[in-house]
């Protein structure tokens, strides 16, 4: 039988857009991207070109209004991520959103309620590490009780320094290295443990190589240790610019043995033999790393559209995560250990 085929609209053409146009356009056989927006015509016209995508528009409520679109991802900026959820469900489209839900906790509850008046529509956001091979099986251990109760959660994730140019530009509009990229690893943490909510938090760091992270408040390189109600401990490492490339490490460890997601610093088994030794090169990027689960949570988000079927990741896990990340990031400016209520 032939599967149904849902048609995708998509807004911002960005790092992350171009991935999942391409991805909607090539690589998912229950989606057909019929439409894209973004504001600068000329990614718009290549974008469109490239993909063979149908319809473009500059205008995200205009995209909306097209009744041929059944769903809408959304990768803008994340300060516009819940305004146009609101226009896309107002306009009866199923919404997948990108991390972070947006950049204020009043939007994420804003959220929940759109997402409560539309029970009819489905609606998920952009976890994808939930949906990688290695963090599968590591949650599938975790839930068989194979290493017991968890101790510590500890996940570092660090960008390739040859893009820092890019992620600067980005800096201003990103929410700042605890709501950008930590949101990744404050989700994971949760998922691990069951949905644990955060008790106190210590967030520290600095501008180790580029100052310009200052003017935003913000550091390259940023980390955090979080206890959570249930005693579990997470410690979590961002930095923007690592020398030898993209890379994301977590370590679970329980009372009966632990879990490693590390060995993964690579997408293939070359080995270059040197005057430096043997060396194994990283991934040049979090497209790389990422790329089948990026993939892969599109795919089930189209698959929960046509089958009924819940997604996972829900918008009180975009309120939660953004609630630990912001304090994080207040830990990091007051330069206090913050308990998550006042
Ligand atoms: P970007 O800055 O590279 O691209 C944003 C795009 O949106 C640009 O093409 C811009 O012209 C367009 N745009 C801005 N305002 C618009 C508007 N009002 N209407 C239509 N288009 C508009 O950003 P990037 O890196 O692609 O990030 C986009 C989102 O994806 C962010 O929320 C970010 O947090 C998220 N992201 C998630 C990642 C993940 O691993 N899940 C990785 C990278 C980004």
């Amino acid at each position: 039988m032939k599967r149904r085929k849902i048609k995708f609209g998509l807004v911002g053409l960005g790092r992350l857009g171009y991935e999942h146009t391409k991805n909607l356009s090539e690589s998912i056989a229950s989606a057909e991207l019929v439409a894209i927006c973004d504001m600068n015509e000329e990614a718009l016209r290549t974008t469109a070109e490239e993909f063979d995508i149908p319809k473009t528009y500059t205008d995200f409520e205009e995209m909306c209004k097209d009744p041929e679109i059944e769903a809408v991802v959304i990768v803008s900026p994340s300060m516009f991520h819940v305004n146009q959820v609101k226009i896309a469900m107002d306009a009866g489209k199923h919404v997948f959103v990108e991390k972070p839900l947006d950049t204020s906790i009043e939007k994420c509850k804003e959220c929940e309620e759109i997402v409560a008046a539309h029970p009819e529509l489905t609606f998920s956001i952009g976890f994808m590490r939930r949906f990688d091979k290695s963090y599968k099986i590591a949650k599938q251990k975790i839930d068989n009780g194979d290493i017991g109760r968890i101790i510590l959660v500890r996940s570092y994730c660090q960008d390739n320094k040859k893009f820092i140019d890019m992620a600067i530009k980005f800096g201003p509009h990103s929410g700042g290295q605890f709501l950008d990229m930590c949101i990744h690893d404050i989700d994971t943490i949760r998922w691990f443990a069951g949905g644990v909510e955060a008790r106190e938090m210590w967030g520290i760091g600095g501008c180790y190589e580029y100052e310009e992270y200052k003017n935003w408040n913000d550091g390259d390189n940023v980390s955090a240790l979080i206890q959570f109600e249930d005693d579990t401990m997470g410690f979590m490492f961002a930095g923007r610019a690592a020398a030898h490339g993209a890379n994301i490490e977590t370590e679970i460890i329980g009372t009966k043995g632990t879990l490693r997601i590390a060995a993964v610093g690579t997408d293939s088994l070359l080995e270059v033999l040197s005057e430096n030794g043997v060396c194994r090169e990283c991934y040049p990027d979090w497209q790389a790393r990422w790329h089948d689960a990026y993939i892969d949570e599109l795919a089930d988000f189209a698959d929960c559209i046509i089958t009924g079927r819940k997604p996972e990741v829900t918008v009180q896990d975009g309120t939660k995560t953004l609630e630990i990340a912001y304090r994080c990031k207040e830990s990091f400016e007051s330069k206090k250990m913050l308990k998550m209520r006042d």
